[in-house]
């Protein structure tokens, strides 16, 4: 792969259809990879792809549920067939449950969605992508995590247990793929200003990140030298919001 831009990948954004997502996908397609967005509302989705698609970028939108086992093997399948490899998967859908509550409070069936989706889901897609990766010989996995991974967060353990577990699972596997070329890299973003965080409520939003930035930071890794490997991001706002 060119070392400055991405004109022969082929990159996956999970939760590519709004939010850090898309804005990541945004990136990659500037970069002039082929972008394949996915996500669970398939309009919008297509919208998204028909919006970032012009000027000669290449945005295509495929339903998948990460959190469905076979709905991520199937979309494993259909990457196969119709691409034949993956070069680039960014690991970004997830989900942060009800705000608010101490966790003897969460309901279980909200526990599960968070897990499955935020933890299971990239262990799902993993499984569809990395063959992929291991035949073409490179690529790069990066998973969206969280400082909510780095730090405790009351009335939020579910999802930083998510996080935590998210980063310690990108460690290991970095180590697995290695040997096969394959960089797999965190980023660590403190709130970013998206419809995900209700806590932005009461806050300067001017000073919080941006989704760009987190596009920034994916776009910083996946434009490594190759002999490069850049595992982990810490992004902070410069002040706090
Ligand atoms: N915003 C923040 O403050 C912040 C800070 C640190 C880290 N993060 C992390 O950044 C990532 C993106 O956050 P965001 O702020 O962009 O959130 P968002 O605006 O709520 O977007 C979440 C995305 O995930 C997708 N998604 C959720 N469940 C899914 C599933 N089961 N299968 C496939 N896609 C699914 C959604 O698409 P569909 O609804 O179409 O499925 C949507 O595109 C998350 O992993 C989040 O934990 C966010």
């Amino acid at each position: 792969m060119p070392s400055k831009e991405l004109s022969d990948a082929i990159a996956v954004v999970t939760g590519g259809g709004r939010g850090i997502g898309r804005a990541i996908a945004a990136k990659l397609s500037t970069l002039d990879a082929t972008v394949i967005i996915t996500g669970r509302d398939e309009r919008r989705l297509q919208q998204v792809a028909n919006e970032l698609g012009v000027n000669g970028r290449r945005v295509h939108a495929m339903r998948c549920d990460v959190a469905d086992r076979g709905s991520a093997e199937e979309f494993g399948e259909r990457l196969r067939r119709d691409y034949g490899r993956v070069n680039v998967l960014v690991n970004n859908a997830g989900i942060g449950g009800p705000g608010g509550l101490f966790l003897h409070q969460l309901d279980p069936e909200d526990w599960d969605a968070i897990f499955n989706t935020n933890l299971r889901g990239v262990y799902y897609m993993l499984r569809a992508v990395v063959p992929l990766m291991i035949a073409t010989g490179a690529g790069h996995i990066i998973n969206i995590s969280s400082l909510a991974g780095k730090n405790p967060l009351p009335r939020g353990a579910a999802y930083s247990a998510s996080k935590w577990g998210l980063n310690g699972l990108s460690y290991g596997v970095a180590e697995e793929l290695r040997d096969h070329n394959i960089r797999v890299s965190v980023v660590c973003p403190g709130s970013v200003d998206t419809d995900f965080s209700p806590r932005r409520q009461g806050k300067d939003t001017s000073r919080m990140l941006k989704a760009e930035d987190v596009a920034h930071a994916v776009e910083v890794l996946v434009t490594q030298a190759p002999q490069s490997f850049m595992s982990e991001i810490l992004l902070r706002p410069t002040q706090k919001p």
